[in-house]
């Protein structure tokens, strides 16, 4: 499919799925989980900071690593392809759906409100006994770990780790999304980690239209209707017919 057919069937969906991965926030300067781990932080593997194990074995380095990604996420702006996203949301209204496996808050901050989190937020905790949710303080004033509102207790990073179950509500909503979409997007993801990389199959296997937007190829492109080689500004300026 051309890349004019693709902007025509974006154009036309009433209903419309977007999924998000780190390549929507690159042009933000937000390095990706591999990528942030410099410095003293480089001899630590992913699963070292990111897992329930980890949590348990050194609750303090775990805040260290979360605490600075929350102030290098703060530092950042959302870009042109967050606003972008956001504008179609405000086109497509009640129709639109936007899932982000990242957890830099970046799409919320651009406008978007139709969107779920699926790999939790950088900038909220979750108390370990009762289950509340808070903000964290300004970054600059924030001193881990932060303690629970409701009841005092210890609260840990509000983040899907490696080994732990997605939010049940916001996948079953996204899962419907993308089945009823016309056009899902997927942008700027590799499409390595289920079960966020599956909601582009949904939109496929139902007969929608999958238009992926990515600089390189990904795990997902053997299945897209068309593939859009090239950031996500530009990559969706082009889809929304502003390119
Ligand atoms: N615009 C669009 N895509 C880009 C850009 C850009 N400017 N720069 C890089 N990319 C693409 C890369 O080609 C790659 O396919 O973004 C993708 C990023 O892939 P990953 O780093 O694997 O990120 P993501 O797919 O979001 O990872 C999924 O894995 O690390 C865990 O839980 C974490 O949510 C994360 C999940």
């Amino acid at each position: 499919m051309t890349l004019e057919q693709a902007r025509a069937a974006l154009r036309s969906a009433r209903r419309v799925a977007v999924l998000t991965g780190a390549g929507v926030s690159a042009e933000s300067g937000i390095p990706t989980f591999r990528d942030a781990q410099t410095g003293h932080w480089s001899r630590f593997r992913p699963e070292d900071l990111a897992s329930p194990e980890a949590y348990r074995r050194d609750p303090e380095t775990v805040w260290q690593w979360y605490a600075g990604r929350y102030r290098d996420v703060s530092r950042a702006q959302p870009n042109e392809a967050h606003h972008l996203l956001a504008r179609l949301e405000r086109g497509k209204g009640e129709g639109f759906f936007l899932a982000t496996q990242n957890v830099d808050g970046l799409h919320a901050r651009a406008g978007s409100e139709r969107l779920v989190e699926l790999h939790g937020n950088l900038s909220t905790a979750r108390c370990e006994a009762c289950g509340t949710v808070a903000p964290l303080p300004d970054p600059e004033a924030f001193t881990p770990p932060p303690s629970c509102p409701v009841c005092g207790s210890r609260m840990r990073p509000n983040i899907v780790w490696f080994g732990e179950f997605l939010p049940e509500l916001a996948l079953e909503a996204a899962a419907r999304a993308f089945e009823e979409a016309e056009v899902a997007l997927i942008v700027g993801t590799s499409g390595q980690v289920y079960p966020a990389a599956g909601l582009a199959l949904e939109t496929r296997r139902a007969g929608g239209m999958v238009i992926e937007v990515n600089p390189d190829e990904t795990e997902l492109t053997p299945y897209m209707n068309c593939s859009v080689r090239d950031v996500a500004s530009r990559g969706l300026a082009a889809l929304m017919g502003e390119g």
